[in-house]
């Protein structure tokens, strides 16, 4: 797929860095423009007022003229391109202004591609949605347990806090990044649709605060801030597509977002040492939003084992855990391992001697495990005992995190462990506890 100048857009690019790139077409638009749903298509043509809304420029004179610095590219015959791209909505009766989207049609079909992409992969998808297709897009997440993570080009709207999209975002704690482009604020005289986007582009804002104080994900990026302007509403098509597609790149290389794999396979049951099992199961867990807590707790439920959490002295609150903001207290220890001593209100358990079996669960930091476990580890001596790590994250696997423990605690039987996403369910978890072979 190109740009209408005739370069390569962003389905090329993103293959180029890897992923696989599905291209969705709305219902009742595009090449899914079949429908049950009557509806009338208007003839009246309305570029100029695109181009306007768009942010290109504007229509002057007979004339279509760019916003000052635009990037996007030039020419008539781009332009002819352009609005031929343009198609209309089934569906609806546009011709008399109707443009009732079904939204939740759309949102269905969307988290029907995203689960078929999953049973066709394994893997969960970072779900790229522009302008109005970017409300469909929110509310898919209340139909998919697939969804990686969601890129908002310039979103129609942010879902509104305490909406049902919102708390469908939320509780799978899917990572957001909003971006907009230029000539966004009332500061812009000259672009008539400028004050339209600041409106829009403000509830970004208030998601955000709400959205990140509870523990998510989100961020914006408005491109002039990063440096990179003459931006319109049309970013990947735009000369500079290249550039803002590095710029999604490495957000989404940083909330670690790229193998979007979900590890399915089932460890190895942990191979019982001297023939018994019976001694006792104890869950020692550290959560700091409570994903893993809830694992923690149907793992307890399961093997009737002892649960023991582990509690920072000083705790990490919703500010302490900011990865997306470089002085944050995780990002600085992340930055500074040694920096990562993190005391503990316990870091011993009565009766240890008492457990065979040792579950030990963490949230995924940076690919690695949370390090207020190494305390726990660090402090006690496994030898003879069967010790199976667990972690929830968003998207990363496994990983090394386990071996990482395993090195660390120099002693004990240490199992490959198992990975969850972070709003996983119980069945998952118990079937994974009943596999293991603890009872055998
Ligand atoms: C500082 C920090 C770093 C994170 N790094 C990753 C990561 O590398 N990969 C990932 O998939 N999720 C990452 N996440 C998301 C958490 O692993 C995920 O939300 C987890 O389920 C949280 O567990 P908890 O609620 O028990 O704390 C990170 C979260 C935080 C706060």
């Amino acid at each position: 797929m190109t740009t209408p100048d005739g370069r390569e857009g962003w389905s090329n690019l993103f293959l180029r860095k890897g992923h696989s790139v599905w291209l969705i077409d709305q219902p009742r638009r595009g090449e899914a423009g079949q429908t049950s749903v009557a509806g009338t298509i208007s003839t009246e043509p309305s570029d100029q007022t695109w181009y306007t809304q768009f942010r290109i420029g504007t229509y002057l004179n007979n004339e279509f003229t760019y916003n000052e610095g635009s990037q996007f590219p030039k020419g008539e015959e781009v332009l002819d391109q352009f609005f031929r791209q343009m198609t209309p909505d089934t569906a609806m009766d546009s011709a008399n202004g109707d443009q009732n989207i079904d939204t939740t049609v759309v949102a269905q079909a969307v988290a029907a591609t995203i689960d078929e992409v999953y049973e066709r992969t394994g893997k969960d998808s970072i779900l790229v949605t522009h302008s109005q297709g970017g409300m469909p897009g929110w509310e898919a997440a209340r139909y998919t347990d697939h969804i990686a993570a969601i890129i908002a080009i310039e979103p129609g709207m942010a879902p509104m806090v305490d909406s049902e999209d919102y708390h469908a975002l939320l509780e799978r704690k899917i990572p957001v990044a909003l971006y907009y482009g230029d000539y966004i604020g009332t500061e812009y005289t000259d672009v008539p649709a400028a004050g339209m986007w600041a409106m829009m582009s403000s509830s970004a804002d208030t998601f955000t605060e709400a959205y990140t104080a509870a523990g998510a994900v989100s961020t914006i990026v408005r491109l002039p801030d990063e440096g990179i302007t003459g931006n319109d509403h049309f970013m990947f098509q735009d000369l500079n597509n290249d550039v803002i597609a590095d710029h999604v790149e490495a957000w989404i290389q940083r909330t670690e977002m790229a193998s979007g794999t979900r590890s399915d396979a089932q460890p190895d049951a942990p191979a019982s040492s001297d023939g018994e099992q019976s001694g006792g199961t104890l869950v020692v867990y550290y959560s700091a939003t409570g994903s893993t807590e809830a694992v923690a707790n149907m793992i307890a439920d399961t093997t009737g084992g002892d649960l023991f959490e582990l509690v920072p002295v000083e705790p990490y609150s919703s500010d302490d855990l900011n990865w997306t903001n470089d002085s944050s207290r995780v990002s600085v220890e992340h930055d500074n391992p040694d920096q990562r001593k993190v005391e503990l209100t316990a870091a011993t358990v009565e009766n240890w001697d008492s457990y065979d079996t040792v579950f030990i669960g963490y949230p995924i930091w940076w690919g690695i495990a949370a390090w207020p476990v190494d305390t726990f580890i660090e402090a006690n001596d496994f030898t003879g005992k069967t010790v199976i790590p667990f972690c929830t994250s968003t998207s990363s696997g496994l990983g090394q995190s386990g071996e990482l423990l395993a090195e660390m605690a120099g002693s004990g039987d240490w199992q490959e462990g198992q990975r969850f996403r972070s709003s996983v369910s119980a069945s998952d978890v118990t079937d994974w506890v009943n596999g293991l072979g603890l009872d055998g």
